[in-house]
């Protein structure tokens, strides 16, 4: 096999993905891209939701975890909310099952400045029960602005949680993932959450079928 220096890289990082012994190092994220610009309406709509109040979590919550990334990603991945390490740190998926998303996204050949992350919440419910359908519905303005400003072009959901509350259904995740929905424009894919990979390491294997998908939709080469 003939294979570039770049694609053999993207086949490690993705076989160490798919191993079962998976050595996370700290993620480095930043809030946004390097080339943030105090104009942009992603930034003045992430210092606007900072101070929000709009729901009791803002009393027990330490940050608000707006979302990180480029701010004109052409793929979004939206997972369910922040938990103790996002609360503590300002930034979504930065936990283990961040630094799992971590190694998903580069094993997609990408890097998490290339993606914009964010989830469902943006503010950590007490001891990580499921977020409140009041919660959802005072937040959802957020994250449709966010898509709305974002356009992306794929949407990546991770769990049952964000694509059951974006697609309106309660089907099963296992049902579910590996489809292709239309949403708001952009194509939907949604795939298991990386904490319950960290649990099911043999739902590893379809997860990569499906990032594989995000990444054809994302290229352009898979309608
Ligand atoms: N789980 C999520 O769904 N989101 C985060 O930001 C972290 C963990």
């Amino acid at each position: 096999m003939n294979e570039s220096p770049d694609l053999l890289e993207t086949l490690a990082l993705a076989r160490d993905f798919l191993s079962r012994e998976i050595a996370c190092a700290p993620a480095s994220v930043a809030r946004i891209d390097d080339r943030e610009s105090d104009a942009d309406p992603l930034i003045i709509l992430d210092r606007e939701a900072c101070s929000c109040q709009k729901c009791g979590l803002a009393q027990t919550r330490t940050s608000v975890v707006f979302g990180s990334g480029k701010t004109n990603a052409d793929l979004l991945f939206v997972g369910e909310a922040p938990g103790a390490e996002e609360d503590r740190q300002g930034l979504p998926f930065v936990g283990a099952a961040g630094q799992l998303l971590t190694r998903m996204i580069e094993a997609m050949g990408l890097t998490r400045k290339d993606v914009y992350i964010t989830n469902i919440i943006k503010c950590r419910p007490p001891n990580n029960r499921d977020p409140k359908p009041d919660e959802i519905a005072e937040c959802q303005p957020y994250l449709l602005q966010q898509i709305d400003l974002i356009a992306p072009v794929v949407i990546c959901t991770l769990g049952r949680f964000a694509a059951q509350t974006l697609l309106q259904t309660t089907e099963s995740i296992g049902r579910l993932r590996g489809k292709i929905f239309e949403y708001q424009g952009a194509k939907l894919v949604p795939t298991y959450h990386p904490a319950a990979l960290l649990r099911n390491a043999h739902w590893k294997r379809p997860a990569w079928e499906d990032l594989k998908l995000v990444r054809k939709l994302y290229d352009g080469t898979e309608i």
